[in-house]
């Protein structure tokens, strides 16, 4: 249960009060001085959403130590400035597989999100769209690829989990599906051999298919404000799967999702790995990789990119922090694929850290829902800028004018594992 993001900074500051952004509306004032971090974010979103919706982001697999420890590791890993640096033309850009994005993070695929907001995809593809930040939609998000690739536009990825029923003929159509829409890059699942419990979700009921019980309807109406979002955007609903099921009600898109944990769903095999690989014309990731063999593996297999996480704590709690096992990956592979980072990271400081260890780009989950809670589909922009605004004020203050030399930091880690 403890996170970083609950660690608020001290009351009296170490340093000059910051300066009012120059053309900033009364309103976008007023709120940056209520949430100057993401704790503030999450710890108003705590009060304005359901406590299902809350629990349904913030928990973790078991009693939430991998959470914890994904904070802690990266919170222990320190950066060496350094001065005397003109550093006026600090470039937060980066490029991957052959496109530009304004700023070295980006959003991290997230099924059902609208639990914690209803509508939540719509507004982070927009905003991902706005920001020039990479954007995946999750094969089991509320809206299709196809509505979210009309607002993320360029910005589009997509990632895959396994649908093992009749030989992936609905795996194979859903990633012909996000090609056609335009997805730029395929992000495959890896870490997710089954759902796990994540005991906050049990006590709250959020199991499928959803049923209203009292104690859910009063968690409804006594937070208007998700209320009302909720009446404009409706329940969550498996989107994807909707063209394959007779009369897709909420309720018969739900059987079809579990028929397809209880036909083996899970992890894809490495044989699988290739013939998705083989099938989409352009960059593919692994995502949820931990061991440098792993990586290995899908290089030698002709994968592009691989996207170190551990789920955010969500899957199983005794995994490493992934941000220990980061330069390790990088190691292994260098130059020979693009490494990705995401879990734990809260802050454009994390950014700038996942950065240092070898990461090109970092992504981040519940950080979005926790702005989109807190303040509605604005929430999504909010921290995005949040984010811009955080990196590029850490990398001046270590003294580095690209995130290409993010990894020429000097730094201690002392989790790092060694393999
Ligand atoms: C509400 C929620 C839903 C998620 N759904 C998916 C999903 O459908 N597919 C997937 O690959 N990862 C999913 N994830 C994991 C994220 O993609 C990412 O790995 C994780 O959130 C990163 O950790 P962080 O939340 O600490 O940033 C989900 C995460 C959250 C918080």
């Amino acid at each position: 249960m403890d996170d970083r993001t609950r660690v608020a900074p001290p009351l009296t500051p170490t340093v000059a009060p910051m300066t009012r952004p120059a053309g900033a509306s009364a309103k976008a004032l007023a709120r940056r001085r209520r949430f100057p971090t993401l704790f503030y974010l999450r710890q108003h979103a705590r009060r304005r959403i359901p406590k299902f919706g809350f629990d349904a982001t913030d928990g973790g697999a078991g009693t939430d130590r991998g959470i914890a420890r994904n904070a802690a590791a990266l919170d222990a890993i320190e950066l060496m400035p350094r001065y005397g640096v003109d550093d006026d033309a600090c470039n937060m850009e980066v490029e991957l597989f052959g496109r530009r994005y304004a700023a070295p993070f980006g959003v991290a695929p997230m099924g059902m999100p609208g639990v914690v907001w209803p509508g939540a995809e719509k507004y982070l593809a927009r905003a991902a769209q706005r920001a020039r930040v990479p954007y995946t939609a999750g094969t089991v998000a509320s809206s299709t690829v196809e509505e979210l690739a009309a607002l993320a536009g360029d910005m589009l990825w997509f990632q895959l989990y396994r649908i093992s029923q009749e030989d992936h003929r609905y795996g194979f159509d859903l990633v012909k599906r996000a090609q056609a829409a335009g997805a730029h890059v395929l992000a495959i699942t890896m870490d997710v051999p089954l759902r796990t419990k994540r005991p906050r979700e049990v006590r709250r009921g959020l199991v499928l298919p959803f049923r209203l019980d009292a104690r859910t309807v009063w968690d409804v109406i006594s937070h208007p404000a998700w209320l009302v979002a909720y009446r404009e955007h409706g329940l969550p609903r498996f989107a994807n799967y909707a063209r394959y099921v007779e009369n897709p009600t909420p309720d018969r898109l739900a059987a079809f999702s579990q028929r397809s944990d209880q036909s083996g769903g899970g992890a894809f095999s490495w044989d699988e790995v290739k013939r998705y690989r083989d099938l989409w014309r352009g960059p593919v990731v692994l995502k949820g990789i931990m061991h440098p063999q792993d990586a290995a593996k899908a290089v030698s297999l002709g994968i592009d990119g691989i996207q170190v996480s551990n789920h955010g704590g969500r899957q199983v709690e005794g995994l490493p922090a992934s941000i220990d096992v980061l330069p390790a990956i990088a190691a292994e592979v260098g130059a020979r694929a693009t490494v990705l980072f995401d879990s734990g990271v809260r802050s454009g400081l994390d950014v700038v850290r996942a950065l240092a260890l070898g990461a090109k780009a970092a992504f981040a989950g519940k950080a979005f829902l926790y702005g989109l809670g807190a303040i509605g589909g604005e929430g999504a922009d909010y921290v995005i800028d949040l984010f811009k605004e955080e990196v590029r004020d850490s990398m001046r203050q270590v003294g580095i004018k690209t995130v290409a030399q993010a990894p020429t930091i000097a730094r201690r880690h002392p989790g790092a594992w060694q393999f």
